[in-house]
């Protein structure tokens, strides 16, 4: 039986724009600039290690403590986004798709980098539909390691060759691999090549394709 592993930013909803902005914000105060380009190293990354990347683009040294200031800077103008938040903005086909795992009986699990997880799940009324939801506040490695769809896999009881990883990130498809799993990339085939199935959007997560995988 085949279970589903959902990433959440980038397949769930289109948080990355928010994220992107709260570290633009940040970058401007630091004193450079901050590319649509440069987010694409951000994407599936912890936040500790965004800020990290982030700095290292704009050659900023910074203390320990000056550092987790600014993550809490960057998290507070990140939830003035996220609370604004609703169903609208579920991406396409994720609400069909959900509604055929549900009625085929297939579960699935969340496995996300994002501490925000558990809140950005109720904001858009998915919290629970989920069988499990793992994210930042489970895992002691960032993707591309493989424990965060390890413990989800786990959690539904599946073996990793039966999980199906959903992934926007080439972190998170390199984790899916990793852990021996199928991994479905959304978005720049450049980007994703490492995957099984490379997907331009979630659009393309039709109930046809989801079918093609679980026989
Ligand atoms: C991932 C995002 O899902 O979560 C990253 O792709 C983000 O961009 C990471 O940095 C951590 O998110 P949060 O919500 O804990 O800051
Ligand atoms: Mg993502």
């Amino acid at each position: 039986m085949k279970v589903f592993i959902f990433d959440l930013d980038g397949v769930i909803v289109d948080t990355a724009k928010y994220h992107y902005l709260a570290w633009k914000n940040l970058a401007t105060e630091l004193g450079f600039d901050f590319t649509e380009e440069q987010n694409e190293l951000l994407k599936g990354v912890s936040r500790v290690r965004s800020l990290e990347i982030l700095l290292d683009i704009g050659n900023v040294e910074l203390s320990e403590n000056k550092k987790q200031e600014l993550l809490a800077v960057k998290n507070t103008e990140y939830l003035e986004y996220v609370n604004k938040m609703t169903s609208d903005e579920i991406l396409p086909g994720i609400l069909e798709l959900i509604d055929f795992l549900e009625e085929q009986k297939i579960s699935f699990s969340l496995g996300s980098a994002s501490k925000n997880a558990p809140l950005i799940l109720k904001k858009v009324g998915l919290f629970d539909k989920f069988s499990a939801i793992v994210d930042g506040n489970d895992v002691s490695k960032a993707k591309p390691d493989p424990e965060v769809f390890n413990i989800a896999a786990k959690k539904l009881n599946a073996k990793p060759e039966n999980c199906i990883v959903i992934e926007d990130a080439l972190a998170g498809v390199q984790a899916a691999n990793i852990a021996g799993m199928t991994s479905v990339g959304i978005g720049d085939k450049k980007i994703l090549s490492e995957a099984d199935f490379i997907l331009a959007n979630t659009g393309e997560l039709t109930i046809q394709f989801v079918k093609n995988l679980i026989v």
